[in-house]
């Protein structure tokens, strides 16, 4: 690298070692941080020690997208160890409330299995009862397929996701999923993930293609039509019984999953308007939650519940992705700009990463705030 550079005119030199100096840094900043999170890893649990089932989901999503970056070995070996590990004991050791094979409607099961003969994965151990859960896991173990190529990985997928289509709902407006099966909560996360993982195995099964491209655009119309987005274009948790908006926080991943779900949808079936709506959002999202340092904030800092806290790195796991596709100096100065302040303000002694992104590390720090921040340095790899 350093050879073909010294090939280069002398002003054009200086600028692009500031930028080689720049993504050496970040590329070793995020190695730092995995191998801080692997401290946290158990290999009975198949999940992180001091973060939940959920987020399990999340700490092994950004070390396959860390894996899908970096191209040191030792990355690769580590995320391949995690993948295989968790694949293999995790459903039995740490799923908190493994329930009964979801009822899956005879007609779309017969085609599933029809269009997966070999199908040697048991994707029903997965299942918790909250549908999030289970779509983080699907977007997971697409993410750990991606870098792998490993089948098994994404008709685990396909299988969780064609549990959560059993599903889809009669309420509001006949359509959208629940948050469980027995609550009447409709949220806008576990919509949003159904959307992104359908979109996600448009691009990856071809012979399902249109197939799921029907359920991305059926989840997004009906989402569309719903109150979840507010008048300034940022999302609320979810709707009330009378199925308006229920005015409840903007989080930070309510504005980020659906950038995701709708790249991969826009990538799969193009129209316009997919970019243009992520774009809005993004934009509204970054007015209400970046601090005028460009810092990406939740407002439950700096007392942020175990959930919230993996909130702000799936937001910029997923602004990262509308970025590749739509790039603007907005969106590339919020995640160089959180991940400097992570590096710089927000580290311990022991190079693991706190809630508060400008800092200081003053709270609890563990598994899932240290890979919620680790997401954003890895955003600052990709940009
Ligand atoms: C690792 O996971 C196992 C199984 O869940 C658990 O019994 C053990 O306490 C965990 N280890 C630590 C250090 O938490
Ligand atoms: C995969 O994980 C299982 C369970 O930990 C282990 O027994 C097996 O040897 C691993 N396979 C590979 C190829 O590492
Ligand atoms: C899958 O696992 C569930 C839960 O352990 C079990 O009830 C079901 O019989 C299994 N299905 C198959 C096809 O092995
Ligand atoms: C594009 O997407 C929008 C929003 O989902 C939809 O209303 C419109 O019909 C789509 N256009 C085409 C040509 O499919
Ligand atoms: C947008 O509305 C939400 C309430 O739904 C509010 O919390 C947020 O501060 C508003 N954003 C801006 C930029 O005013």
């Amino acid at each position: 690298m350093l050879f073909s550079v010294r090939l280069l005119a002398p002003a054009l030199t200086a600028s692009l070692l500031s930028d080689l100096t720049v993504a050496d840094d970040a590329q070793s900043r995020a190695e730092t941080a995995l191998d801080a999170l692997q401290q946290w890893y158990n290999s009975t649990s198949g999940i992180w020690d001091t973060a939940g089932w959920w987020n399990g989901a999340n700490c092994m999503t950004v070390i396959a997208d860390l894996a899908a970056l970096d191209s040191d070995s030792s990355v690769m070996e580590t995320a391949e160890y995690v993948f295989n590990n968790t694949f293999n004991v995790a459903p039995a050791a740490s799923n908190p409330n493994p329930g009964p094979e979801i009822k899956t409607n005879p007609s779309s099961k017969r085609d599933f299995l029809a269009s997966r003969a070999n199908n040697a994965v048991n994707s029903s151990v997965w299942l918790d009862s909250a549908y999030d859960d289970d779509a983080w896991w699907a977007l997971a173990w697409i993410a750990a397929y991606d870098v792998t190529e490993e089948s098994s990985y994404l008709e685990l997928a396909e299988g969780i996701f064609e549990s959560l289509t059993e599903a889809w709902g009669t309420r509001c407006g006949g359509g959208g999923l629940p948050w469980n099966p027995t609550s009447s909560y409709v949220n806008a996360i576990t919509n949003e993930l159904f959307l992104s993982t359908a979109a996600h195995l448009a691009n990856r099964v071809p012979s399902q293609k249109d197939y799921y491209v029907n359920w991305a655009q059926k989840e997004w119309n009906w989402f569309l039509s719903q109150g979840f987005i507010g008048s300034n274009n940022t999302i609320n948790d979810g709707l009330l019984d009378d199925c308006q908006n229920n005015g409840a926080t903007v989080w930070s991943y309510n504005q980020g999953v659906v950038l995701g779900g709708l790249v991969e949808l826009n990538k799969a079936a193009p129209n316009d308007t997919y970019l243009e709506s992520a774009n809005t959002i993004a934009k509204a999202a970054i007015a209400t939650l970046a601090d005028s340092n460009g810092v990406l904030h939740d407002f439950c800092e700096p007392n942020c519940e175990p959930d919230g806290t993996q909130f702000k790195g799936i937001f910029m796991r997923n602004l990262q992705m509308l970025q590749q596709v739509s790039p603007s100096d907005t969106y590339t100065r919020v995640i160089s700009n959180s991940a400097n302040s992570i590096w710089e303000n927000d580290k311990n002694s022991e190079n693991e990463f706190g809630v508060v992104w400008s800092g200081p590390v003053e709270n609890t720090v563990d598994a899932s705030t240290h890979s919620s921040a680790m997401d954003a340095l890895v955003a600052a790899m990709a940009i």
